[in-house]
């Protein structure tokens, strides 16, 4: 299994399984709780039989880890959002090769901490790069693969900074208020509207009402 993935055997389940599964990403703010709710998700959806791979991005392969460890540690300070461009997709391009189609393709279910609306909005609205480049470097890198359901769990920037303040920000996280703010600001703006292929979703509130509001999108899909 490649690093920092994780999958969820249902308990009894023999049966074949023929059809292709289903890609779920939630993504959003720092401090947005994506990584509790991928795990109560992946449990959920393993007690209702079905058989899901959580990932994390950047990183679920050998080279998305290195990657990943190159663009959050605090002594790579000089990066710049090109650079960080580049990296983010280079990660994204293994990790849907290498493991995203191959296990969708067995009819697991891929349940994905982050995907292309984070690029869009960190380097892109966030760090000032231009934002149809990124578009078509993630088409790139995905090759043209999107999500059966792509949630955005949304706070704003006071609840996500006041969430991670136990532990120690990362090379992202550190860049300071107003890159936060920026970050939380296009979030919505992307995400948000009435015509947005997100789902967006408010998630400043107690962990169970935001899991109930990501099943109850996630069902659809059963
Ligand atoms: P996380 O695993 O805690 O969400 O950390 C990943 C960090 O990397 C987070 O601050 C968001 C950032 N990021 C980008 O800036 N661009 C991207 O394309 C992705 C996937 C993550």
């Amino acid at each position: 299994m490649p690093p920092a993935s994780k999958a969820h055997r249902p308990a009894a389940s023999r049966a074949p399984r023929a059809r292709r599964g289903r890609f779920v990403v939630l993504d959003g703010p720092d401090g947005a709780g994506k990584s509790t709710q991928v795990q109560l998700l992946a449990e959920q959806l393993a007690k209702r039989g079905v058989h899901t791979l959580s990932l994390r991005e950047p990183g679920g392969t050998t080279a998305g880890e290195v990657i990943r460890s190159l663009l959050l540690e605090r002594r790579q300070d000089r990066l710049t959002p090109v650079a960080e461009t580049f990296l983010f997709e280079a990660a994204r391009a293994q990790l849907v090769e290498e493991v995203i189609r191959p296990a969708l393709a067995q009819g697991t279910w891929v349940i994905c901490d982050r995907f292309t609306l984070s690029t869009l909005v960190y380097q892109g609205h966030a760090g000032g790069v231009d934002a149809r480049a990124i578009e078509q470097m993630s088409k790139l890198a995905t090759g043209g693969l999107k999500p059966d359901l792509y949630l955005v769990l949304w706070v704003d920037a006071n609840v996500g900074i006041a969430r991670r303040e136990s532990r120690q920000a990362d090379r992202m996280e550190a860049k300071g208020r107003r890159f936060i703010e920026d970050v939380a600001k296009a979030y919505k703006k992307l995400a948000g509207g009435r015509r947005s292929p997100y789902a967006f979703i408010q998630a400043a509130g107690l962990v169970e009402d935001v899991r109930k509001r990501i099943w109850e999108r996630v069902e659809t899909l059963l």
